[in-house]
């Protein structure tokens, strides 16, 4: 029996990619700027709205980490833990240290009370993550990095498509990075795209994704290779074609999970079971579907039920970032994010996803 997965990958029909590779075979340009990446980066950017270049990458940790070095971070970063284990990572993979300040127990983004909180005369970045496509506390994070004059990167890794007042997440702080990883909503297979406000750090993000070249024999400065091929770039063209599709297919799950789950559970016959609640003025991209159980032995029996039929949603995210030893100095007063990471479960989501597996997690739920 097929497992089914909290996540899946779309794939386009195969003649759509193929079409795409005659055209790498005819030029036999593969990678290193190639046409396919750059006509990627325009659709992306029409797509978001925005107006600042867009640059794509090998992946979205090297985005994270590129934006961390072109905004000259290299001391102290105040993050969230309740986020992919790339979010704290990639600042200390960079030499940063980090610090965790707390979430807020509705949006699950990074509280903008506890990052002032943690701001100390040694910080020189916040890096919040718009945890499951919902966007934080944008305007007061603003505010706060304002006045402490420190720079603000947005993990934007689960927000592809989202905008917050009318406009797109990614014009908000200093640099944010979105993943296009194979499990996310609109993916290359591998990759990613960062962008930057200053047009001083896009021009550096631009080059030190590419070993920092200006021409063939001089060079800007220190950089990485993170370049993306043309054969990830065909994906991303070939998976636009079917965005709108992909959009709304997981839209319609996420609508029949909130008709049979959204206070439908009453409390005292099943314990609370609520999804998480998204900022206002904001547009969903119906990336994930959390939901969060009264207690962790209600979560455990659930996915233990689920698994009986070979269905396998995922403890997005558990456990808490600072839970990890190697991340955290044991400092760390994070009692909502210890809170909500030992009850949050993802459901399934995704185009793959069959009605019979949808009828049969739904069931499971309730039960
Ligand atoms: C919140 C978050 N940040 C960063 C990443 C890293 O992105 P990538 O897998 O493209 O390197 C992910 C990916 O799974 C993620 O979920």
């Amino acid at each position: 029996m097929k497992k089914t997965n909290v996540t899946e990958p779309f794939l386009p029909p195969l003649e759509e990619y193929v079409e795409y590779l005659k055209g790498i075979w005819e030029r036999n340009w593969l990678t290193n700027q190639g046409p396919l990446v750059a006509e990627l980066e325009r659709k992306l950017q029409v797509y978001h709205q925005i107006k600042t270049p867009v640059h794509c990458i090998t992946n979205g940790a090297m985005g994270l980490s590129i934006a961390l070095r072109a905004l000259g971070v290299e001391g102290e970063v105040i993050t969230t833990p309740f986020s992919y284990v790339a979010t704290t990572s990639c600042p200390l993979w960079q030499g940063c240290t980090v610090k965790f300040a707390d979430i807020e127990e509705d949006t699950l983004t990074i509280d903008p009370r506890a990052v002032e909180a943690a701001i100390t005369p040694k910080t020189e970045a916040i890096l919040a993550t718009h945890v499951f496509g919902n966007p934080c506390d944008v305007e007061e994070l603003q505010k706060i990095a304002e006045k402490h004059h420190v720079a603000l990167i947005y993990d934007a890794a689960h927000a592809f498509g989202v905008t917050y007042k009318g406009k797109s997440i990614l014009e908000y702080g200093d640099a944010s990075m979105v993943s296009m990883h194979a499990t996310k909503l609109f993916h290359t297979v591998e990759g990613g795209f960062m962008v930057a406000k200053d047009p001083a750090v896009s021009e550096k993000m631009e080059w030190m994704r590419r070993f920092g070249h200006n021409g063939p024999e001089k060079f800007h400065g220190i950089a990485i290779n993170a370049k993306m091929s043309e054969f990830h770039a065909a994906m991303g063209l070939c998976n636009f074609n079917h965005i709108d599709e992909i959009v709304s297919n997981r839209k319609e799950i996420c609508q029949r999970y909130n008709e049979e789950l959204e206070n439908k559970i009453p409390t005292s016959e099943y314990g609370s079971l609520t999804p998480v609640k998204y900022r206002k003025a904001s547009s969903r991209n119906y990336s994930y579907y959390p939901v969060l159980f009264k207690n962790t032995e209600e979560l455990l029996s659930s996915v233990k039920d689920l698994n009986e039929y070979n269905i396998f949603p995922r403890r997005y995210f558990h456990p808490s970032l600072s839970q990890i030893d190697d991340f955290d100095s044991g400092d760390s007063q994070v009692p909502t994010t210890l809170d909500i990471a030992n009850r949050i479960l993802c459901l399934p989501l995704s185009n793959n996803l069959k009605d019979e597996d949808l009828e049969i997690i739904i069931k499971t739920i309730k039960k």
